[in-house]
């Protein structure tokens, strides 16, 4: 079996995020989202994978390389504009040949994993297998009607009235037969061939199709608050891993990581908190779930359920909470007097201040 990840689109729901950086690399407990996607793939014994990439791709690359870190071998596939979930296999036909493979959207997390329905995949090899979970409000998602069996009966792309509460989940098992399936529609109202479209093709054409409901925790990190909760859902598996230097004015509470060559000086980490590599933390106060990147400097702070990307700095701000800071953006005090507030924020970004 193969891999397909889909890492181009455009991100538009996680900006201002994804106008400098693939929505695919935010991080999440300081590690990317397509990086724990990789390893979910690694986890199934796959180690061919074709990544889907847009203009951002220079990025990822830089990244993922080769895949030899995570044991993997990796295709890059170009995607000159996002077109469609079925248009990134029909561009990865040469790379997939006939082979069975694993579709994953590279901005899902399903931290559990998928070993056990890729098994089943495996061992009866239906047309197609989709994963689903229920959902309270599947408008945003793929929409699968199952009958008792486990077999698909119908599938539709973001309906205005769902008649199921099962949303498809960004994970998705093929055979070959799927290739015929894109060859034979045409793209939607809104422009893109879509997965699901194939998929009910399949359906319509008699083809074994099948969901299996996925019961462990599923996140599509599309948006800055889903970010921040799946941030907060891994970072409750932490374990206490403290590599960096602690002074003596330091307590750390509960699991907190500290990775090498970061420094925490007079300040209180409250776990389940990450501090990466090479950052300093001083006179501050930090967590619970709350993710600090490499190359930071917080400084008199109090930062709690927050993730800052790499090379931020955050001086001398307190009560900073549901927040997610920028590569090398910095946050500090008006040098203009106590009761002015100063903002240089780039565009659809968001800033609350306290009133
Ligand atoms: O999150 C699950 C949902 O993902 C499913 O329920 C939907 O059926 C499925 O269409 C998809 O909906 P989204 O609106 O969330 O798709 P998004 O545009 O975010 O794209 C999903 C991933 O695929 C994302 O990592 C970007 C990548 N992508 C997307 C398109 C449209 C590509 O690489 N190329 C593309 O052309």
């Amino acid at each position: 079996m193969k891999a397909l990840v889909l890492s181009g689109g455009s991100g538009t729901r996680l900006r201002p995020f994804s106008y400098s950086m693939p929505k695919q690399l935010i991080p999440v407990a300081n590690k990317p989202v397509l990086v724990h996607v990789l390893e979910n793939i690694r986890d199934l014994g796959v180690t061919e994978v074709g990544v889907i990439v847009g203009d951002r791709g220079p990025q990822i690359e830089a990244v993922l390389g080769d895949g030899s870190a995570l044991g993997l071998r990796i295709t890059y596939v170009p995607q000159e504009e996002p077109l469609g979930l079925a248009h990134c296999v029909a561009l990865a036909r040469p790379f997939l040949g006939e082979d069975d493979f694993i579709m994953y959207l590279g901005d899902n997390m399903l931290p559990e994993g998928v070993v056990e329905i890729a098994g089943q995949f495996t061992a009866d090899r239906p047309a197609a297998q989709l994963v689903v979970h229920k959902v309270a409000d599947p408008r945003a998602f793929g929409v699968a009607e199952v009958a008792p069996d486990g077999r698909v009966e119908r599938l539709v792309e973001k309906p205005q009235d769902p008649r199921s509460d099962l949303a498809l989940i960004g994970v998705y098992l093929f055979t070959a037969a799927i290739h015929r399936a894109v060859d034979a529609i045409e793209p939607s109202p809104r422009g893109e061939l879509e997965i699901t479209d194939a998929i009910q093709w399949l359906v319509e054409q008699g083809a074994d199709v099948r969901a299996s409901l996925y019961q462990g925790y599923w996140k599509d990190t599309g948006r800055v608050d889903d970010v921040l909760e799946c941030n907060r859902r891994l970072l409750d598996g932490l374990r206490r891993d403290v590599r960096g230097e602690v002074d003596a004015d330091s307590t750390l509470v509960g699991p907190v990581v500290v990775e090498p060559g970061a420094r925490i000086v007079g300040s209180r980490i409250e776990g389940p908190a990450v501090i990466g590599a090479g950052t300093l933390v001083e006179h501050s106060h930090i967590g619970p779930h709350t993710s600090v990147g490499r190359n930071c400097v917080i400084s008199g702070t109090q930062l709690d359920y927050s993730i800052t990307l790499d090379g931020a700095v955050v001086s001398r701000v307190k009560g900073l909470y549901g927040s997610v800071i920028g590569r090398g953006a910095t946050v500090e005090p008006s040098s203009h007097g106590t009761d002015q507030h100063r903002l240089v924020v780039g565009d659809h970004t968001r800033v609350e201040v306290a009133a």
